[in-house]
């Protein structure tokens, strides 16, 4: 007698094979299709060889496929909806990353409060969230709620449950565990598996997914990075936890554009969106020693910021470099190119640099504004407060152009400044 895994069963509509039976096609949807056919499992191959033919009567069309047509809708939260592109796709899974503590659970209860959704909680109770929901004032009747932390509960849960809601919010990835597997909880292998699940759970039930994803310090290991390829959306949440400023970029998008970015605050009661006039107004205060302004594109928008430095003489044998809101590496760049080109001894100086507002720069056009600051502070000397620093800074103390100069120019000139026109970091000296 032959073995049970010497069989595979082929569907003869569309030719696809399964190793269980079934009364319907998962791929083409046909009825009694199935077809048990007998082979030899071979071992190296780890499949089915199989000995008989099965004849198919249509291959699989990608045009049969188009038929379901996918809904869009608002997430009710126009800043939300400018990053995802057109709004939240049925279906769709989001990867939504962060550092624990700068406001992912804050921003997706109030996605729930706005256009109602299932929470599944696996690092709160019930009662926690119940309690944010009435601190951010939101609609207690828009909420459902399931307290688990395996996956296998989560099915069975959202198999049984009837009128689902359009989104599900799962918090968070690396506390949800299945069964039969080995490594713990938040392991690489947990995580990923988990989130094949929730994505097959997604896509069958057709709702859009939030799934909450940690990134930690140490790394990207058993973080967001490993599940990016899978999942449809990856939204990254940013800001320096002691500033209020939060950031919402888009780092891949299967459904649209990944250039736009969604601006908030978090305040008192919880994360409020920032308009494009406001951002303008973020810190146009009057110039100060250890201050440049620049402007920076946040997306297609424009934003000012402040640069603040403080330079002072160092009394330890390692001179201290601190920055905030700056790649640590592109920062002690900076100061190598100041100490070249400016000959000031920055060796024996600690260097602390901060943006204000709180946000995390990745524009390498904040280059000008970091040396200017640097300047200002070492010289004691207030910079020309109608000049605004633009412009990447090269090895060699050259400035280079970057990218929307002219947009840049346009904003900064409604404010009644210019950008800074110069050719060489030298030129600084000057000034
Ligand atoms: P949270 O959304 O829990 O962060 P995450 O889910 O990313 O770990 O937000 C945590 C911080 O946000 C917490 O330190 C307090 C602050 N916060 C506010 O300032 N205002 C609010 O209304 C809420 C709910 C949180
Ligand atoms: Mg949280």
């Amino acid at each position: 007698m032959a073995k049970k895994k010497d069989f595979v069963f082929v569907c003869n509509n569309c030719g696809n094979e399964f190793s269980k039976w079934s009364g319907q096609c998962a791929i083409c949807g046909e009825w009694n299709s199935l077809k048990e056919v007998k082979g030899r499992f071979d071992k190296k191959e780890k499949r089915v060889i199989r000995k008989e033919k099965v004849e198919v009567k249509n291959l699989g069309k990608l045009k049969d496929k188009k038929g379901k047509n996918k809904s869009v809708f608002s997430s009710n939260i126009s800043e939300f909806d400018r990053v995802l592109g057109k709004g939240i796709v049925q279906g769709g899974v989001v990867l939504f990353a962060g550092e624990p503590g700068i406001g992912k659970s804050t921003l997706l209860t109030q996605l729930i409060g706005k256009i109602g959704g299932l929470y599944i909680a696996g690092e709160e109770s019930a009662e926690q969230i119940a309690l944010r929901v009435k601190r951010l004032a939101l609609k207690m009747e828009n909420f459902d709620i399931f307290e688990s932390n395996s996956i296998e509960e989560i099915e069975d849960y959202l198999g049984r449950v009837k009128d689902l809601h359009k989104i599900v919010v799962v918090g968070s990835v690396q506390v949800m565990s299945c069964e039969n597997m080995n490594g713990g909880m938040g392991s690489v292998a947990q995580i990923k598996e988990v989130t094949f699940r929730l994505i097959r759970l997604a896509k069958k039930m057709g709702v859009a997914m939030f799934i909450v994803g940690h990134v930690t310090k140490e790394g990207d290991i058993a973080g967001p990075k490993i599940l990016e390829h899978m999942v449809d959306t990856v939204l990254y949440f940013e800001g320096e936890k002691n500033g209020d400023l939060r950031i919402l970029r888009n780092n891949k998008n299967r459904f649209g554009s990944t250039d736009e970015v969604g601006v908030f605050k978090m305040e008192e009661s919880g994360l409020r969106e920032v308009r494009s006039e406001e951002i303008k107004l973020i810190n146009s205060k009057r110039a100060r020693i250890g201050s440049a302004v620049t402007i920076i594109m946040e997306g297609s928008r424009p934003m000012i910021l402040e640069i603040e430095a403080l330079v002072t003489e160092s009394f330890g044998a390692m001179p201290k470099r601190v920055f905030a809101g700056i790649d640590y590496n592109r920062g002690q760049l900076l100061i190598a190119i100041a100490q070249k080109n400016l000959n000031i001894p920055l060796y024996k100086y600690d260097v602390f640099i901060s943006v204000t507002g709180g946000i995390k720069i990745d524009d390498t056009g904040v280059d000008m504004a970091v040396l200017a600051a640097m300047w200002s502070s070492y010289k004691e000397k207030v910079l020309d407060n109608k000049i605004i620093w633009v412009g990447e800074v090269s090895l060699l103390g050259e400035v280079k152009k970057v990218k929307n100069w002219e947009k840049r120019g346009r904003e900064a000139k409604s404010m009644g400044r210019e950008l800074v026109k110069m050719a060489n970091v030298r030129e600084l000296k000057n000034r």
